[in-house]
């Protein structure tokens, strides 16, 4: 591939499909004899059932069986002690607490599944679900983090996120400083499409699974440890995602309970969640508060940053997430220090969001650059680049590239930056209040190991395939555009299949690391091929002898030679000639130890303009331009698509998402699309997306790093200092509803 080669903004390949009903969600398989099952959820937080009252249901129309903690049949791999999840070893250590999906009386959360109640129809399964009757023992429920703060403790397993440089108190010493707390309320995905799986086995080893999972070898290899099978023996296709946002990174209980009801009735079983399960069943972003303590001196130079985070998990499991990891190394300051802390309460495990805890992070951080400019009176993108930290300051290696400073000035000029007066409140637009916000977002580069397979026929097609699925982001249209980059197949004579563990393997889709990685094992299949095309042409009596590889161009079938107009062959005679039909290569690809003497890290910076009016305390974002420094971009239209949705998504963390919980009850109020608000097309403006477009040189041989992340981290920031510009007050709390404004 020419890495100096802009490649043209394609339509994504699945869009027609997508849009016209052809792409099949998990949900959509029917098979013969498919029993549906419903979940009946606890009505309690904490303590445990003392009757459960299952005759009615078991009795009503259509039900083919009431499973509890009664009659659950058994899950053989979940025997050893290793905490409540059905991931695969390395084995959790172990919790005060272990959840197994209807296997005790005990409740740990509320809405924890009690029964799952099958029917032969959907309908039937809901109604019989309804009669399902329990009485409890209710013990206090413990979900407040707020309250509970205090009681933060080291995850177990993990460092708790503790890093020292300098000296931790070092920022106590700087004439100016600031200390501001800042919180996160629960945050849920919520994609369209809602949670499940359809699991059908053929007698007692041969399991076929669809599932809304971001990766299928991660759930086969799940399932596998839970039922005892050679992963060999399961196979699982999740092809296309309603969005995924994280909820499907891990195999959730009931999945997994799914499967061994299914082979007790010995029929295909279908679940699908309904919308308020979603809320508990499959993870959230953990409410989580900051403390950050900073100090810099009257030239706008940092002395020191303490950043300290404490969010809440479940009883039963240590969830962690990289919420302090920023601040180890965004900015070139001698003292720095972080602390991660985690509380157990009588919650649902959460699990990575969108962003995960970088974004909760990046809020606190970057809020608090925004208020020590303001106090230095100084220009916030000013204030960055004094601090600009141009090799990495927490591992003392150079990045594998940065473009931060041409980030920063392009989306300046993009947002007219030149019009934000540094004094707060002092641009007007009749009732409204105009201010400008910036902020800085960041996460790793990942080059995971990946395995593609390259398919280049005679007649000059080419199928691509690896097992990944596609969550929304446009992998399919990304691989296909490096396939055509390498071997100059026309892009409608590619064919990209995907989402199925019948294919090579492939990471799970998450960590914005899929281009990375399968696209490297696509680019190594295809180089593949290509080699092998050019020794057929090159070789001794083959019509293009005695010219070197590298003189060589391979477009639209045909292999030319650059300096010799004519000189050319098209591969068809050329593999006809060597009676070829196929030329099939799969490669598997991953990083290599050179890459460790770098950091490999994607940037982003998020403007935007708001207007709030003060007379109801109202935020709009008017205008909104984020800048991605993520390598080189192989699909210009699906990332800028991809940036667009995450700044969709940051509108919604930065102004109305928020899971209400009634901590009397320790369950939510709003856990629905009506009283939950994500960011509708009212509240999102046209967004500018720009791509700074520069091929990293380190991380693969595309040099393309990730960009589904950094599209949130950092956003809701920018509408924070966006407000305080606009108002002169600062919110610390998220959401920034109305009331927080009068
Ligand atoms: Mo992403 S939070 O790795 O799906």
């Amino acid at each position: 591939m020419t890495k100096d080669l802009k490649n043209p903004p394609i339509d994504r390949i699945d869009g027609r499909m997508k849009v016209t009903g052809g792409a099949k969600y998990f949900a959509d398989f029917e098979l013969p004899n498919t029993a549906y099952c419903v979940i009946v959820g606890s009505e309690i937080a904490k303590g445990a059932i003392t009757s459960l009252d299952t005759k009615k249901a078991q009795g009503a129309p259509g039900v083919l069986g009431v499973f509890t903690h009664q009659n659950m049949p058994p899950i053989p791999g979940w025997d050893a002690p290793v905490g409540g999840e059905a991931d695969g070893p390395p084995p959790k250590p172990k919790t005060e607490e272990t959840y197994r999906i209807l296997s005790s009386p005990k409740i740990l959360f509320d809405g924890q599944p009690i029964a799952m109640v099958v029917a032969d129809s959907y309908e039937r399964a809901t109604y019989a679900a309804s009669l399902v009757k329990a009485t409890y023992t209710k013990q206090t429920a413990r979900t407040n983090l707020q309250k509970h703060v205090s009681e933060g403790v080291a995850p177990r397993g993990a460092d708790g996120g503790n890093y020292l440089r300098g000296t931790a108190d070092g920022y106590k010493t700087a004439p100016v400083t600031l200390e501001a707390n800042y919180t996160i309320p629960v945050e849920v995905h919520n994609p369209m499409e809602l949670h499940g799986i359809l699991a059908h086995w053929t007698g007692d080893k041969q399991l076929m699974i669809y599932a809304k999972t971001q990766g299928v070898n991660a759930t086969q290899n799940a399932m596998a440890q839970a039922f005892k099978l050679d992963p060999k023996n399961i196979h699982v296709h999740t092809e296309f995602m309603g969005g995924g946002f994280g909820m499907g990174l891990r195999t959730w209980p009931q999945e997994t309970a799914v499967v061994a009801i299914a082979r007790k009735i010995n029929r295909p079983l279908k679940l699908v969640m309904n919308r308020s399960q979603m809320f508990t069943l499959v993870g959230h972003r953990p409410y989580t508060v900051q403390t950050i303590n900073m100090g810099a001196d009257q030239d706008g130079k940092l002395i020191g940053i303490a950043h300290a985070a404490t969010a809440e998990t479940a009883s039963y499991e240590d969830f962690t997430e990289a919420t302090v990891n920023m601040t180890k190394f965004m900015y070139a300051c001698p003292n720095v220090s972080t602390r991660y802390r985690i509380v157990r309460l009588d919650r649902s495990v959460p699990i990575w969001m969108r962003g995960p805890g970088e974004a909760t992070g990046a809020f606190a951080l970057e809020s608090a650059m925004d208020e020590m400019a303001h106090k230095l009176n100084l220009d916030p993108i000013e204030f960055r680049l004094r601090n600009y930290s141009e090799t990495d300051p927490e591992r003392n290696r150079p990045y594998s590239s940065k473009n931060l400073k041409e980030a920063y000035q392009r989306g300046a000029d993009a947002i007219g930056w030149k019009e934000r007066k540094n004094q707060p409140g002092s641009t007007r637009d009749g009732d409204w209040l105009i201010g400008y916000g910036m902020s800085t977002g960041v996460f790793s580069a990942f080059r995971w190991e990946a395995s593609a397979r390259a398919l280049f026929k005679a007649d000059g097609s080419l199928t691509i395939q690896s097992a990944v699925t596609d969550i929304g982001p446009g992998t399919g249209t990304a691989l296909t555009m490096i396939a055509h980059n390498v071997l100059g197949v026309p892009m409608n004579r590619i064919k990209v299949e995907y989402g199925d563990t019948s294919l090579p393997k492939a990471p799970t889709q998450g960590g914005s690391a899929i281009v990375s990685a399968v696209g490297s094992a696509v680019y190594d299949a295809c180089t593949s091929v290509k080699n092998d095309l050019m020794a057929l042409a090159l070789k001794a009596g083959a019509p293009l002898a005695g010219r070197q590889a590298d003189e060589l161009t391979l477009a639209d079938g045909v292999l030319s030679v650059e300096k010799e107009p004519g000189k050319k062959i098209a591969v068809r005679e050329l593999m006809q000639a060597n009676n070829l039909t196929v030329i099939d290569k799969t490669r598997d690809s991953k990083g290599s130890p050179e890459q460790e003497k770098y950091s490999m890290y994607s940037f982003s910076v998020h403007f935007v303009q708001v207007r709030v009016n003060p007379l109801t305390g109202v935020v709009r974002v008017a205008k909104a331009v984020s800048v991605a420094d993520s390598g080189r971009i192989v699909s210009p239209k699906t990332a800028a698509s991809q940036m667009i949705g995450g700044v969709a998504g940051g509108i919604g963390m930065a102004l109305t998402e928020e899971a209400v919980i009634d901590h009397r009850f320790g369950r939510f109020v709003n856990n629905n699309l009506a009283d939950y608000h994500v960011a509708v097309h009212a509240d999102v403006p046209a967004i500018e997306t720009i791509m700074i477009d520069k091929p990293d040189p380190i991380i693969n041989p595309m040099g393309a790093k990730g960009m589904g992340e950094i599209a949130l981290i950092g956003f809701a920031g920018a509408v924070a200092n966006a407000v305080f510009n606009a108002t002169g007050q600062r919110v610390r709390d998220l959401p920034i509803t109305p009331d927080k404004l009068l």
